[in-house]
């Protein structure tokens, strides 16, 4: 498939997600988030998906990364995002995200539903289309095929 004809996938990362490698391994594992970017960038291409990745620690650069996505400033066909810890509270980005329209899948390294109870909720959930948490860089891999095939690449 020619590149102008590929499908754009943001992979958005959020908070403290730029320090994998170094967080706790029983939740996060050993992969880095330039590890993370390229094998779904890999995954991603045979799907026929080219990935723009993003991370911030700053909630609102975040919100204005939406906006422009929100404005048609840049192509984009789905979302795959990993917020960090403003999944849990973040209500600034629910509104920002709920102004994309694209398919959103949410992922996360760990298993939010087995750890701390504040880990559990998702002020996110009802945006998104799928849903991923507790397999590592596999869950990510669910997750971009679960958006292919909602946008039929
Ligand atoms: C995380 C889970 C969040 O609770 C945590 O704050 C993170 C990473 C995950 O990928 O498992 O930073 O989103």
């Amino acid at each position: 498939m020619a590149d102008r004809q590929m499908k754009v996938l943001w992979l958005l990362h959020g908070v403290n997600l730029d320090m994998l490698g170094k967080r706790p391994v029983e939740h996060y594992g050993t992969v880095t988030l330039s590890e993370l970017c390229a094998g779904v960038t890999a995954h991603a291409a045979s799907r026929g998906l080219e990935v723009r990745c993003f991370q911030t620690n700053h909630e609102g650069r975040l919100v204005e990364q939406l906006h422009d996505l929100a404005r048609g400033d840049e192509r984009v066909d789905a979302i795959l995002i990993n917020p960090g810890a403003w999944t849990h509270y973040s209500w600034a980005l629910h509104d920002a995200l709920e102004l994309v329209a694209c398919p959103v899948a949410e992922v996360h390294l760990s298993a939010v539903a087995e750890r701390e109870e504040w880990r559990r909720r998702s002020v996110i959930a009802d945006l998104v289309a799928v849903r991923v948490s507790g397999k590592g860089l596999d869950g990510y891999l669910e997750a971009v095929d679960r958006l292919a095939e909602i946008v039929g690449s």
